[in-house]
């Protein structure tokens, strides 16, 4: 299992704080936001891992992690010239991926739940994962029957059918390389990641996990405050370095 972390993007709800660097290296309390999702993705045992940046900062993603030695991971980078959406890490990642299956996690999302199990027990197919949220229509929303099984997804819906949001951590395998280069730009020109979900979904490949525990899209003012206050008080307790 390879692991890819997606910090390009433009981050323009947080200007000006990202006129001069990128959203994935602000800090949160006491560490640049990039170290919590290698975090996540080394604590579920995937080591090997692809950083995504964006032209302008690449620079400063290697001076501050470099191989990644001193967090026990090994990374690689690429840069996406143009933020072409979501999906467009599996087509710039894919000699990275080569024949492997691949986790992706976004680079501002911040989790406390251990992965190890979903990542370890992950044989073929797309596994997705849902919270439980008050605002599922900020998110991708997955609608379910009575058992669980996935009905619908449907990205930023007026009129959710549940209140579960789609969170920034994915596990696919091999084959999304070969869907993510057939999907068509959306109408605001990216090629979106439901698609991927919807391809897999209609070979009745899509498997929704549910998790509960501390989850956080780092990309308002508002989400990162949050997530900066949360951070401190667990620092606080000892429950984070
Ligand atoms: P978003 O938060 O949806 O987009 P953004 O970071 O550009 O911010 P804004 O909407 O404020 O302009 O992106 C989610 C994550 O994915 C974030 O870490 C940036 C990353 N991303 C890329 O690396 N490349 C892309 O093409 C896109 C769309 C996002």
């Amino acid at each position: 299992m390879k692991g890819i972390i997606l910090a390009g993007g433009r981050a323009t709800r947080l200007r000006p704080l990202t006129k001069i660097t990128s959203k994935q290296l602000l800090p949160v309390y006491n560490k640049p936001m990039i170290y919590y999702p290698i975090q996540t993705l080394a604590k579920a045992g995937i080591k090997d891992i692809l950083i995504i940046v964006a032209p302008e900062y690449s620079g400063q993603f290697l001076n501050l992690l470099g191989s990644g030695s001193e967090m026990g991971v090994k990374l690689s980078y690429e840069v996406q010239d143009e933020p072409r959406g979501l999906a467009d890490a599996f087509i710039v990642g894919e000699k990275f991926i080569g024949e492997d299956n691949v986790t992706m996690i976004l680079g501002d999302n911040i989790f406390d739940h251990d992965f190890t199990d979903n990542v370890v027990s992950f044989k073929s197919g797309a596994r997705i994962f849902a919270k439980k949220v008050p605002d599922p229509e900020r998110s991708g929303v997955v609608e379910f029957d009575k058992n669980y099984k996935v009905l619908s997804i449907v990205e930023k819906p007026e009129h959710p059918k549940s209140n579960y949001a789609i969170v920034g951590f994915y596990i696919y395998d091999n084959r999304v390389v070969k869907y993510a280069k057939s999907i068509k730009p959306s109408a605001r020109g990216e090629i979106e990641i439901v698609d991927l979900h919807n391809e897999y979904l209609s070979r009745g490949e899509l498997e929704v996990n549910i998790i509960e525990g501390m989850w956080e899209d780092a990309g308002t003012f508002d989400s990162l405050l949050r997530v900066n206050n949360i951070i401190a008080e667990k620092v606080k307790q000892g429950e984070l370095k």
